[in-house]
Parts: structure tokens; sequence; C-alpha cells
């Protein structure tokens, strides 16, 4: 893959698509440790050059799983990654989310541990995973600005923030994206988001392009989900919902197999199609996903192609919210 993106007008330039790794320690029920090193070292293989985690994925586990993926892969590769960190979040030792945290004296402490985690001298780009309700954005971007002067962080990225919190932290310093969740079932960053973005030369690293799989052409009605398995919260896969959405991937798999490709590579493709500035991130945690997804770089979606896919899936058809409510209480991007 040699296909790149420059993350907005003053972030680094990555590949075309992203690897996330939280599925390989969270969220998704069991993984498997050789399969996910090994799905994070045919990557950088492939050419995949930004790799996505979160401190609080599998608390710890997500970034050792990347020191340990990063030791063993060839020089060269190693070299080429940038490590894009959340941090922020407040769990339990049940894995509760409880709260955020964006104090600048608790950022350089996650930022100090994330650092050994990783192994590395420098976070390439570092962000707080939700807004801390209790501290004004611009003091959690103002003490990740000081990680930047002080060479421990690279560049400045936000997530899941609304447009008024956007020109705020861009007013303390250069940002380079935002994180979000975007897919053709999930559109809202689409009416003031993705504006304000272009207009201040933010870029944008789409997560969830395959709604957590739903939209992957692989889920089905008798999956079964392991307990703490997001998907088994998520609205989007309850009941009705799931049966209303899996209709929706049925009329976009008419269309794949139309073109030939698969139903992730269209979901993946469409995404990609948004604009330059737009890179989205792969949850693959197993090597055949990740071909699978690899293959969307080689999908064109022409005039046609795209009112076929508006028409199968128009914005805002999906039913349920991305998060369950107490979680969409958390999303400034939802305000
Ligand atoms: N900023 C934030 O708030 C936020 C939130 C969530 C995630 N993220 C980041 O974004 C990354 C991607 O998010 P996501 O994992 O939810 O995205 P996703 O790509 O929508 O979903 C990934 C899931 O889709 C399934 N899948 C089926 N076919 C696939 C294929 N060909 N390629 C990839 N996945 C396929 C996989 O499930 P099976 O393995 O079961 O097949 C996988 O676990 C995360 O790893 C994380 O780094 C950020």
């Amino acid at each position: 893959m040699t296909a790149t993106r420059t993350l907005g007008s003053t972030g680094p330039q990555v590949s075309a698509l992203g690897l996330g790794c939280m599925g390989m320690s969270a969220l998704y029920g069991e993984s498997d440790r050789a399969e996910s090193i090994a799905t994070i070292h045919a990557a950088l293989a492939a050419g995949i050059t930004l790799l996505d985690t979160g401190d609080f994925y599998g608390m710890g586990h997500n970034e050792l799983l990347i020191n340990e993926a990063l030791r063993t892969a060839p020089g060269a590769a190693r070299e080429q990654v940038l490590t894009s960190v959340k941090f922020g979040a407040l769990r339990t030792v049940e894995g509760a989310f409880t709260g955020y945290d964006g104090r600048p004296a608790a950022v350089k402490n996650f930022a100090a541990y994330s650092l050994q985690r990783l192994g590395t001298d420098h976070i390439d780009i570092y962000r707080i995973a939700r807004v801390d309700p209790d501290v004004p954005i611009e003091e959690t971007v103002g003490a990740i600005a000081e990680l930047v002067e002080a060479g421990h962080v690279r560049h400045i990225g936000l997530s899941e923030v609304g447009a008024d919190t956007i020109r705020r932290a861009a007013a303390v310093a250069p940002i380079s994206d935002l994180q979000i969740e975007y897919s053709l079932i999930s559109r809202s960053v689409e009416d003031a988001i993705l504006p304000v973005c272009r207009e201040l030369g933010i870029g944008v690293t789409a997560y969830g392009v395959l709604s957590r799989g739903l939209i992957s052409g692989h889920f089905s009605r008798d999956r079964e989900l392991a307990p703490g398995d997001f998907r088994a919260m998520s609205p989007r896969f309850q009941g009705g919902n799931l049966q209303h959405n899996l209709d929706l991937v049925d009329a976009l798999r008419k269309i794949a197999e139309q073109k030939g490709v698969s139903v992730a590579q269209i979901a993946i493709a469409w995404v990609l199609g948004r604009g330059t500035d737009i890179v989205p991130l792969v949850g693959a945690r197993r090597r055949d996903r990740l071909t699978e997804a690899l293959g969307a770089l080689d999908v064109t979606l022409d005039a046609a192609d795209l009112s076929a896919i508006e028409e199968a899936v128009p914005a805002g058809a999906a039913a349920g919210s991305r998060y369950p409510e107490n979680q969409m209480a958390h999303l400034d991007s939802e305000r």
C-alpha cells in the first residue's frame, strides 16, 4: 500500500488507512495475542504507518501489545510507524467507565505511563478520548502542547468533540486531526463538524467505518456476543434495530456483488471517498480481515455507485444510536 494522506495542515503524512488496535485488547470479546501481533506485522508490511490505541484499551494491554509488535517487527517498518494514543478515560477494575480526567497534571501522568508501556520516546498524536466536563479544553490541550514543547508528543489530536470545542482547542495550539465515528450509518459529522475541520485545516481519523462490524457483511443475527462486548450493549445491535440494520447491509451487499467487491470493502471505500483529509482506522484484528480492508484501497466508486449506495443506505437510515444513552452523554460531538 503506497497511498498516503496528510492529517490536516499541520499533521503528519500517514498511510491512507490506519490500523485501530482496540479490538485486540478490549470491547469486542476474546482476541488471539499471536494473531493480533501477526496482524500488526502484516499491516506494517503492507505499508500501514498509523497505529491507533488508547491507554484504557485493556488498561495498558493494548499499548504493551503494540510495544511487543513493534519490537519484533523489521526495523525499517518500525521506523515508519506513528502512534496515535487516547487517554483520559477512568475505569474500574471490572472495566466500567466512570468518567474522564483532563487536568493538566493528569495529562502528563497519563503520558508518562503510555511512553513507558509503548517503549517509545515520543507519542506521535496524543488526544483525550472524551472531554472532561470539569476541565476547559484549553487546559487539557495546553498540557499536551507542553508535552509537544518537551519533545514527548509530536502532534495534538481531538476525539469526539463538536464544532465549538474544535475551535477552542485550535485557538490554543495546532490540531492535526479529529478522531470521530464516521461511516455510511454514522454521518452526523457531516453537518457542522467536518466543515469546521476543513475550515481550520484539521484532518479526520474516522473510526467505526464498519460500525463495529455491523456493516462489515460478516455480522449476523445469531452471532453470540461475549459478556463485556460493547456490541451487547449497543442500541444498533439490539432486537428489531439489529434486523433493520442488517437489512441495510443486505441492500449494500447487492451493490458490492455487482462490483465484485465485499460489503466491508465498499463501506471502507465510501469513507475513503468522502475526502482526502479523512483517514479511516480499520479495526481488523486478524490477517484475513486486514487483507479484506486493504482491498478497499483498490475500489473506485463512481457517481452511479455512490447514488446506488445512497439509495440503499440513506443518511440517517440506521436504527439505534451509536452508543448507549449513558455513553452518548459523554459525546461533546453530539451536543
Ligand atoms: N476515538 C474514539 O472514541 C474511538 C472509539 C472506538 C474506536 N476507536 C478507534 O478506532 C479503531 C477502529 O474502530 P472499530 O474497531 O470500532 O472499527 P470497525 O472497523 O468499525 O469495526 C471493527 C470490527 O469489525 C469487524 N470486521 C469485519 N470485517 C472486517 C474487516 N474486513 N476489517 C476490519 N474489521 C472487520 C471485526 O470484528 P471481528 O473481528 O469480530 O470480525 C472488527 O472487530 C479502534 O480500534 C480504535 O483504535 C476510537
